[in-house]
């Protein structure tokens, strides 16, 4: 099974009412983890990298990766640079084998973010890769992607239509109210997401997939456990899966994981080491950290993407 774009697993998506999960990878254990969830759930996958994963892990190496997990389960895998910042960006992953790219123009002017996603796009058609614009800004910091609340804006459905014709993106990421990180709402806030922006975009663009950054539910009993052993996290409120679900019906055709992920795992090895602190074997602590992230990655597929068993497998 090769590496392979994701035109038709969206086409299959947008059709079926299911969304396909992007899930970050920065290492063999987390890779691993969802490759064999995706296998046993029988599910459309997507493998995203972000420039800090890049510089983290290096290109080649998650690159191997990934041809491995392809190898072991047999699965068809659609890799994806998430938030590159810049056209050198796009060009060193698509030349070096990814299927997928992200342009993130959302921080330049409406003319500037269309000019710099159609430079992309056109040299990435030309490699056979596909490529995710955005427009409108998520709030949030990880890494390499920092944006305070006071710099997020919601996206203009009324610029949609425009911006996907002049620069002929694959896929379009909208900001609807969610947000990179653990901390996407304030305590005692109530989670809330604009569909009626969503609804308003899908419209505009029949049959165009959507795609939803900042997808993590911040799924409270790892955060319990990370504080029950040690750590000091702040209330965290995160995406309902309710309301994932919701938007994975609609014209939203790729939801975007990685905090979850990173949750997951970090409460799996803060537990592991309060119960054995005689350990020190990486195997020991990193084995139960990868079942932990298939279990999350199971769910994810299942219960809320809803994108078990409509691979081709
Ligand atoms: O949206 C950003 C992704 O979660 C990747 O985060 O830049 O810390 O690797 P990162
Ligand atoms: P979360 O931080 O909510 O997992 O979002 C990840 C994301 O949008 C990656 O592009
Ligand atoms: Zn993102």
């Amino acid at each position: 099974m090769p590496l392979v774009t994701s035109k038709k697993m969206f086409e299959d998506a947008y059709k079926g009412g299911y969304a396909i999960g992007a899930f970050n990878v920065n290492n063999m254990e987390i890779i691993q983890g969802i490759t064999e969830a995706a296998m046993e759930e029988k599910s459309p996958l997507i493998l995203q990298v972000s420039a800090g994963a890049r510089k983290y892990a290096k290109h080649g190496y998650l690159m191997k990766l990934i041809e491995a997990a392809i190898e072991d389960t047999g699965l068809e895998i659609c890799v994806h640079l998430d938030h590159g910042e810049d056209f050198e960006i796009c060009k060193s992953c698509i030349d070096g084998g990814f299927t997928s790219v992200m342009i993130d123009g959302s921080k330049h002017s409406f003319k500037d973010n269309i000019e710099l996603t159609k430079r992309v796009v056109d040299y990435a058609h030309s490699k056979g890769v596909v490529v995710e614009g955005e427009l409108g800004r998520l709030a949030g910091i990880e890494d390499a992607v920092n944006v305070s609340a006071e710099d997020a804006s919601y996206t203009r459905p009324e610029e949609v239509e425009e911006f996907v014709t002049k620069t002929g993106v694959d896929s379009l990421a909208i900001a609807i109210g969610t947000s990179h990180g653990a901390y996407k709402f304030k305590p005692g806030q109530k989670p809330q997401l604009r569909f009626d922006i969503l609804d308003e975009v899908s419209k505009r663009l029949p049959g165009f997939p959507i795609v939803l950054h900042g997808a993590s539910s911040v799924i409270p009993e790892f955060v319990d456990i990370i504080n029950a052993n040690g750590g000091k996290m702040p209330d965290a409120i995160g995406i309902p899966e309710e309301m994932l679900r919701q938007a994975a019906r609609s014209a939203v055709c790729k939801i975007n994981i990685d905090s979850d992920l990173r949750l997951a795992m970090t409460a799996s090895i803060r537990k592991h080491f309060n119960e054995h602190p005689e350990h020190f074997d990486p195997r020991q602590y990193l084995s139960p950290a990868r079942t932990a992230i298939k279990g999350l990655v199971q769910h994810k597929l299942r219960e809320v993407l809803g994108s078990s068993g409509k691979s081709a497998l």
